[in-house]
């Protein structure tokens, strides 16, 4: 027996171009569990949709191994696997019918039509397009095109999922709306879903782990949570979310997981130090959320109770402010060139307005919302 529904063992895969070989897959390994939610979130080109076709089956890795339910893969051909895969352009066929476009796999399959209408009638139930069997697609939307495009991989009862920016083709309404239904399908049917995006939120709202990749690596595995709090890299900090780098200098790391840093302004703040953190002195990166940054004026500061063994408070300047409806967005300086980006929650209507431009202000956060990464 095992845990876990698709293990990727240290999988390289290369593709030639042009007479020259692109690295689309860099020694990836991981392990998914069964029913598990999992998301490949990556910029475009970094290799997600190679990494879901040789789970698929439709490429073979150069090297490293596949195991579905804790059998090796290598010989087995795309259609004797044990899942089944949505893609973007969900392809339906355009002269057959809904439920015919639904049954033709198990056809193929050699399942007899009242089986198979039976089956199909079902998965599209479990898409909550029950009335619609009868029409062609081109008399569907768009969001109840890709319905049936999953009506039609749910029918074969795969054990895993694969979907390729499945609701990529959708406007952003809609896709809001799918992302709430997939993951509440995934939960009512309990499939485990390997779900291919480049939208974060997407990923962040869905997905019970994340793993972020980059040319081909992957870098970081996680929940959402883990992703976006405690990145380990600059680049998974920079790619999930907004966030401020402030460049320093590591002069010392502490045994309880902080460490001493020096800003450019020679400032020494106590930060958070990443557990990935591979120096322990020298040039380092602080990456710290704008929403996890108080400002004060510096009146209200006084009063004001920060514990400065816990606490790093420093002066800024604030020297632009947006309304973005939700929250205010200031931008400030502290030293004489790091800028600082705070997002404030508008509270009130007057909190927006509170600070005037060029005023001197306080920033602060707590030691432990900051972590220093490798350069
Ligand atoms: N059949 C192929 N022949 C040559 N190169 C390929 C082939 N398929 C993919 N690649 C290359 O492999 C790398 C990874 O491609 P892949 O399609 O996996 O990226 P992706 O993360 O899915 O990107 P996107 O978000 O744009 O879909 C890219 O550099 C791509 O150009
Ligand atoms: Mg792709």
């Amino acid at each position: 027996m095992t845990t876990h529904d698709v293990e990727l063992i240290d999988i390289v895969k290369d593709f030639e171009s042009g007479g020259k070989l692109v690295r689309a897959v860099d020694h990836v390994s991981v392990q998914i569990a069964d029913g598990e939610f999992f998301a490949l979130l990556g910029p475009s080109g970094c290799g997600k949709t190679t990494t879901l076709r040789l789970i698929a089956g439709f490429e073979q890795p150069i090297a490293g191994k596949v195991l579905i339910r804790g059998l090796a893969m290598e010989g087995i051909p795309a259609y004797h696997r044990p899942v089944n895969t949505v893609f973007q352009d969900y392809a339906l066929f355009p002269h057959l019918t809904v439920e015919q476009n639904i049954m033709f796999g198990l056809q193929m399959e050699g399942v007899n039509k009242k089986e198979a209408r039976k089956r199909a009638s079902e998965s599209l139930d479990m898409v909550r397009l029950p009335d619609v069997g009868a029409r062609k697609p081109h008399q569907l939307s768009g969001g109840q095109q890709q319905r049936v495009a999953l009506a039609r991989a749910l029918v074969k009862k795969p054990a895993v999922l694969l979907l390729d920016e499945p609701l990529g083709a959708l406007d952003l309404k809609l896709r809001k709306n799918m992302q709430y239904e997939l993951k509440a399908l995934q939960r009512d049917v309990g499939i485990t879903f390997i779900y291919v995006t480049h939208d974060q939120e997407e990923a962040i709202t869905m997905a019970d782990r994340i793993a972020v990749m980059n040319e081909g690596k992957m870098l970081q595995v996680g929940s959402p949570r883990q992703i976006y709090e405690r990145p380990e890299t600059v680049f998974v900090a920079d790619f999930i979310g907004e966030t401020n780098f402030i460049a320093g200098e590591l002069l010392e790391r502490g045994p309880d997981g902080f460490g001493r840093v020096k800003l450019p302004d020679d400032t020494v703040i106590t930060a958070q130090l990443s557990g990935t953190l591979s120096r322990s002195s020298g040039p380092v990166r602080l990456a710290i959320r704008p929403e996890r940054i108080g400002i004060a004026t510096i009146v209200e500061t006084e009063g004001e109770i920060i514990d400065p063994g816990e606490f790093t408070v420093l002066d800024a300047l604030l020297i632009d402010s947006q309304y973005i409806g939700t929250d205010t967005r200031y931008t400030l300086r502290i030293g004489d060139a790091t800028e600082l980006v705070v997002r404030v929650q508008n509270i009130s209507e007057l909190d927006s307005s509170a600070i005037a431009l060029g005023q001197p202000v306080t920033v602060y956060w707590h030691n432990s919302s900051t972590t220093v990464l490798d350069n």
